[in-house]
């Protein structure tokens, strides 16, 4: 496979076409940034921390009968996934309060739920990404009313297969953040990562921090804690 050229750059990725029309070049970054992309830094062997973790749980995901786009990881900062058309929503599912959902309506920190919340954000960079309803998203024609109940199908199973996984790593999933693309042939596929960056993890012994809320709150050396949710997430994936 040949890297070809740079299709977009994104806060800690960039993406390039490759040789096959099918099949896109990831590239991740050591870098991280909050804020919007406000806050900004450059932060050691964090792309091949997310890479290697990301693609951990993508494979998972598929031996669990959640299709996604990776195809395979080339190298410890790159992996080939499979060329979708990205659908502009974040979809992002909550098992506890935190970040946004505690400071809107003002509850306990990891105030627990009986049942996920789901939530769609729209992104834009010039809007902020803001919340977003499904008759909003309808009225946008952002998505199809199918799309979206395949999208909230799909989310809660990965919520599911997540939680498992994050369990028996001794981790509480406290929210995480996906995102879906449509295949040539109009099925929804979930895209993007899956990593520390893009989820809420608490060790449930010592209650810290494993993931970007470190670098957000400022709260240690990411590079210890993303080393530390590898680790523990290859021993549970080389045990089964
Ligand atoms: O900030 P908020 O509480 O809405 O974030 C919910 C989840 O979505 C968190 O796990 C966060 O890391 C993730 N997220 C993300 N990218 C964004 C916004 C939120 O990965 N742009």
């Amino acid at each position: 496979i040949v890297k070809g050229d740079l299709l977009y750059t994104g806060k800690a990725k960039e993406m390039y076409a490759t040789n096959d029309p099918d099949v896109l070049w990831v590239d991740y970054l050591d870098q991280a940034t909050a804020l919007n992309g406000k806050k900004k830094v450059a932060i050691d062997q964090k792309g091949l921390l997310n890479a290697h973790i990301s693609s951990l749980i993508f494979t998972d995901l598929a031996q669990h009968g959640i299709k996604n786009h990776f195809i395979e990881q080339l190298s410890d900062r790159v992996q080939l996934v499979r060329r979708v058309k990205m659908i502009p929503l974040e979809t992002v599912v909550r098992n506890a309060a935190s970040g946004s959902f505690e400071r809107k309506f003002a509850v306990d920190h990891l105030m627990k739920f009986d049942e996920p919340v789901l939530e769609f954000f729209y992104k834009s960079d010039a809007l902020d990404d803001p919340f977003i309803n499904d008759s909003q998203v309808a009225a946008l024609k952002v998505a199809s009313a199918e799309t979206v109940a395949e999208m909230k199908r799909q989310a809660l199973l990965v919520n599911d297969r997540l939680q498992a996984i994050f369990a028996e790593m001794g981790v509480q999933l406290v929210d995480f953040k996906i995102e879906f693309g449509l295949t040539d042939e109009g099925q929804v596929l979930l895209a993007d990562e899956i990593s520390p960056d893009s989820c809420r993890l608490v060790d449930e012994k010592t209650q810290k921090s494993l993931d970007k809320d470190v670098f957000r709150k400022d709260l240690g050396d990411l590079t210890t804690v993303y080393k530390e949710v590898l680790q523990r997430l290859a021993t549970v994936e080389g045990s089964q």
